[in-house]
């Protein structure tokens, strides 16, 4: 089966910084792939350069086996790619109907739109208000200004901005670091909800429980590689973080001590 998105050899540097020092990446259709790896093991930087948003300096992607090379999101974006960034891009001024269509703007018919460029607020009110039906987000009014939503509710407003544009692939970096409980279980549903619809998800997460109940396979990149892929069935919590952390390696599917003293501290020796 070709890879929906696949990625061989990317090197990613900031100055000095390596932050990816030649990762493989493979996403399967229909699947949620988990990545996972320590605080700053380059999970952001794999996804941004997997969707345009920073150009790899090594490296090829390719989208159903053929080469591409996105300059920036929005070409990502025309390929089918929706990203939802660690560093959140909602418009905080702008109504969440308009957050919405940020960049595919709906506008009034005849003249009105085409020369005076007046934007159809109705329409982009109404198929807001349908896709977060579908998607089962609870929001007030989609008039307000984003800026007035709690944390939560912005960062349902931009994933169900993902998830509504999406024809190929969602990446989410961290979807629910900033949510309570139930707005990360809402989330969650939502992960099943796009998986159930054929569309593969990649969901960039610290949180081990989640990744555990979610992920078909977990991808574990540690100092810029990717050194695993498991099936969280194969292997518990402790020995994937510990694969995360160097503990431990995944030799021939079976984990291996790779440094004594940090097994023996996280009792996996
Ligand atoms: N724009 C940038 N300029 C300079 N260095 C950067 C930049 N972005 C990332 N880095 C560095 O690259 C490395 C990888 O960062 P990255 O954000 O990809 O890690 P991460 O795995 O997403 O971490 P986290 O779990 O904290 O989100 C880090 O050392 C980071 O400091
Ligand atoms: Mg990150």
């Amino acid at each position: 089966m070709t890879p929906v998105l696949q990625a061989r050899g990317l090197v990613k540097r900031y100055g000095h910084v390596t932050a990816i020092n030649g990762s493989d990446f493979d996403l399967m259709a229909g699947e949620v792939l988990a990545v996972i790896g320590d605080n700053g093991a380059g999970k952001t930087s794999l996804i941004k350069a997997l969707t345009g948003a920073v150009q790899p300096d090594e490296g090829e992607i390719l989208l159903d086996g053929e080469p591409v090379r996105f300059r920036d999101p929005l070409e990502a974006r025309r390929h089918g790619i929706e990203t939802v960034y660690q560093d959140l891009a909602v418009a905080a001024s702008l109504d969440i109907a308009t957050n919405m269509f940020l960049g595919r703007e709906l506008r009034r018919p005849g003249l009105l739109g085409s020369v005076f460029r007046l934007l159809d607020k109705k329409r982009m009110r109404e198929e807001s208000a349908r896709h977060m039906e579908a998607l089962k987000i609870g929001l007030p009014s989609l008039a307000v200004p984003v800026e007035s939503l709690s944390g939560g509710q912005r960062q349902g407003v931009a994933v169900a901005r993902a998830v509504a544009w999406a024809s190929r692939v969602v990446v989410m970096d961290e979807p629910t670091a900033a949510l309570g409980v139930k707005e990360s279980g809402q989330v969650l549903d939502m992960i099943r909800r796009v998986r159930d619809r054929g569309l593969p998800v990649v969901l960039i997460s610290h949180n081990m429980p989640h990744v555990f109940e979610i992920a078909d396979r977990i991808h574990i990149q540690r100092l810029g590689k990717r050194v695993a892929v498991v099936k969280p069935g194969d292997f518990s919590m402790a020995e994937v973080v510990a694969v995360m952390t160097g503990a431990i390696q995944i030799s021939e599917g079976k984990a291996v001590v790779a440094d004594q003293d940090a097994a023996e501290a996280v009792g996996l020796s």
